[in-house]
């Protein structure tokens, strides 16, 4: 499952081991299998993905490496149910996924919040849409904001929020329905330079600590090589995961890893490997 389709003839550098298959050992969280998409305007075809095999084990974190109109969010939103593959299986913890469900969380790159609601409503607004508004849920909102750091912005509305902030007040909301599996589609990618950096080591701090299982969308090598267990790398339009590479970086990492010659060796590697895909 998931093995390299496509030799591109380099040899893995520093902090990057090529994978062996596409799942590691441990439950599966998410399973893709021969995943075929294409989508039809004015009667002409754009075969968005090709055969695509993915396999994420649980509390792994998985990166989809590639350039824009490759596929990646066409992948993500099959993954989430939201749209339909033309071919192929999807699972989610060994159940067929046929639409969305709350073990499954999508975040966008513009975090979605209602503007009306404080970030404190924001978070409770999924629990108390399922009929839970209680003392225990209240209190996990507001251990959550705390965990995102914003316990001194509960009662603020978006519009006060800077654009980190609401990235982490989007991230409590998520968070709060307590998803075993986290889709996350270049949520950073319009940031600034600076809150993005702060917001990749914020992730990482809490993906440590709560090892959810996280498919993360983005375009960015060094993101990529930071964050991830494993990087799939995809090919042009149509998709297609032709590398995937193990990223051996020790972990806990923090943003000090950045700057260490084993990073900097990787993101080229990575970047040649993008480059040939
Ligand atoms: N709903 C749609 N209708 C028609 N074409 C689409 C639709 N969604 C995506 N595409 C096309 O599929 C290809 C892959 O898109 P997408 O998955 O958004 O790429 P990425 O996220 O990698 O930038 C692109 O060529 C895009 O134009
Ligand atoms: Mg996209």
């Amino acid at each position: 499952m998931g093995v390299s389709q496509h030799e591109s003839g380099l040899q893995p550098g520093p902090g990057a081991k090529r994978a062996a298959s596409g799942a590691r050992p441990g439950s599966t969280a998410v399973s893709v299998s021969g995943v075929s998409k294409t989508f039809w305007r004015d009667g002409r075809p754009t075969q968005a993905l090709h055969d695509i095999e993915l396999g994420i084990a649980s509390g792994e974190f998985v990166c989809l490496l590639g350039p824009s109109g490759c596929g990646k969010s066409t992948l993500l939103h099959i993954v989430a149910g939201f749209i339909a593959a033309d071919e192929g299986q999807i699972s989610a913890h060994g159940e067929r996924v046929t639409g969305p469900g709350v073990d499954r969380c999508v975040l966008f790159q513009s975090p979605t919040l209602f503007p009306w609601l404080t970030s404190r409503d924001n978070v409770l607004f999924g629990p108390r849409s399922r009929g839970l508004d209680n003392e225990e849920t209240r209190g996990r909102a507001d251990a959550l904001l705390a965990t995102v750091g914003l316990g001194d912005f509960k009662d603020h509305y978006p519009h006060q929020l800077s654009g980190g902030m609401r990235h982490r007040a989007a991230l409590a909301r998520a968070l709060i329905n307590r998803p075993r599996i986290l889709l996350m589609d270049e949520p950073f990618a319009a940031l600034d330079a600076i809150t993005r950096e702060q917001m990749q080591n914020f992730l990482l701090d809490l993906w440590q600590r709560e090892r959810m299982t996280v498919l993360f969308v983005t375009h960015d090598v060094e993101e990529a090589a930071l964050l991830s267990d494993r990087v799939c790398i995809m090919s042009p339009r149509p998709g297609r995961i032709v590398d995937i590479v193990d990223i051996e970086l020790a972990r806990p990492r923090d943003e000090a890893l950045r700057d260490t010659a084993e990073f900097v060796a990787l993101r080229h590697e990575l970047r040649k490997r993008l480059a040939s895909a």
